[in-house]
């Protein structure tokens, strides 16, 4: 006997939820903190609930589309030797020899910020996440916009739910991706990052291009559309939390625990999905076996049970609790290098500036699901006269 549909406990996409969607999810934690949706099914607002799942991969799936996803849609034993393939590609000394060019990217892009008003993400967050990506990857300058362009629609492809809008997105992006394997495929001797995945092997056998492209797929959103919600939320934080700013400026050790608490307060990355493997209870729900479940990040790291008041600031939290970006099986491969990235990004913001403040009068405007943080962000920029004069020169 199949399960009966239930009722809509909420719409993810009702403007107000869309408008102001951290709210939203603070209501719903307390108010039904296990709701269905037609649009995400089954979504989890509280930590304890997201943790349960992601810690059990036996009864919680990530196989959910019929699409390959390189290793995010994949379950053990397949998940395994393809998150053994990819780990190494974000270990420390590989992280360390990149630094200086992530420092170049952003101090470059920091230095040519105006004195004054701007729209920070399209003047420098959007623009800061392509370079830094391009850069990782050892990408030629001109993949830069179409990975703008593609992010762009890959977004409103995945709000408006359109199977065939995202399915053409994603054709698109294949082919940037791969003009740059057959771009390595002529200069044998490379050692970038997408070389190395050519010569790389599995079961005994190469990669095949579509496997390639898949994995890089991964890269690439996580790089592109969470690295520049990250870097908005971040700025616009500082911005309205001027002794946070301050103390950033004064200490630069802080900024490692300071980014992972501001993100967690305002989170880059709003959900993940599962599948239920086998019927079962969640909060006072019944999750029919086979039924979507859709882990809201974005709510669970504002959880009152586990951080108090989620909009305190603390960097002396356990980071533990912190599930920005994620836990169990899944966790985040490319989390050291989002930190890097975003340290080296706000060391360079705060030393190109003296101020970053709000414009009076000129809200931001958020971004939609499935994106976070803010499409449009006006700052005010105070630059450091020294910086000004050695421009001028
Ligand atoms: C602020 C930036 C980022 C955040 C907040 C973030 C967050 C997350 C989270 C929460 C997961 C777990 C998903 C799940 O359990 O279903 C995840 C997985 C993943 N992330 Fe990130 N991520 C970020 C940046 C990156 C970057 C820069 C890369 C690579 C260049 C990356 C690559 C991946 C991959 C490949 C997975 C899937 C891992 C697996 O299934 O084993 N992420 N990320």
């Amino acid at each position: 006997m199949s399960t009966p549909t239930p009722a809509p406990d909420w719409d993810p996409r009702d403007p107000a939820v869309l408008q102001d969607p951290l709210r939203a999810y603070d209501t719903l934690r307390g108010r039904c903190p296990v709701a269905y949706s037609d649009y995400l099914r089954w979504s989890l607002f509280r930590h304890d609930d997201v943790l349960r799942v992601v810690l059990d991969a036996e009864g919680f799936g990530n196989a959910v589309s019929a699409h390959v996803s390189i290793p995010n849609g994949m379950d053990p034993p397949e998940h395994t030797p393809w998150r053994a393939l990819i780990e190494p590609y974000f270990a420390p000394e590989r992280l360390a020899a990149f630094a200086p060019a992530a420092h170049a990217v952003a101090r470059e892009l920091a230095q040519g910020l105006p004195h004054g008003e701007l729209e920070f993400m399209d003047g420098f967050a959007h623009e800061c996440a392509v370079r830094l990506l391009c850069a990782f990857m050892e990408w030629p300058h001109a993949v830069r916009e179409p990975l703008r362009q593609w992010t762009r629609r890959n977004q409103q492809a995945t709000l408006s739910g359109d199977r065939e809008a995202m399915a053409a997105v994603a054709f698109e992006f294949d082919g940037q991706i791969r003009a740059q394997l057959d771009a390595c495929r002529r200069q044998p001797g490379r050692d970038d990052a997408t070389s190395r995945l050519l010569r790389e092997t599995i079961d005994g056998r190469p990669l095949r291009d579509e496997e390639i492209v898949s994995i890089l797929r991964n890269w690439t959103v996580g790089e592109l559309s969470t690295l520049a919600a990250s870097i908005g939320i971040l700025a616009w934080y500082l911005a309205t939390h001027p002794a946070v700013q301050e103390e950033l400026r004064a200490h630069a050790e802080l900024l490692r625990p300071a980014i992972d608490e501001i993100l967690r307060i305002h989170p880059p990355l709003l959900a993940n999905r599962r599948v239920a493997r086998h019927t079962v209870r969640l909060g006072e729900r019944t999750v029919a076996a086979g039924e979507r479940i859709t882990l809201m990040w974005a709510s669970a790291n504002r959880d009152e049970a586990v951080f108090g008041d989620p909009d305190a600031f603390r960097v002396d939290r356990d980071p533990a609790l912190n599930l920005l970006y994620g836990a169990g099986l899944h966790v985040c491969p490319g989390a050291e290098l989002s930190r890097l990235q975003l340290r080296i990004v706000l060391q360079e913001l705060l030393a190109a500036t003296d101020l970053i403040a709000p414009v009076a009068g000129r809200a931001p405007v958020p971004a939609h699901y499935p994106a976070s943080g803010f499409s449009l962000l006006p700052l005010s920029l105070r630059r450091p006269a020294a910086l000004d004069v050695r421009q001028a020169m």
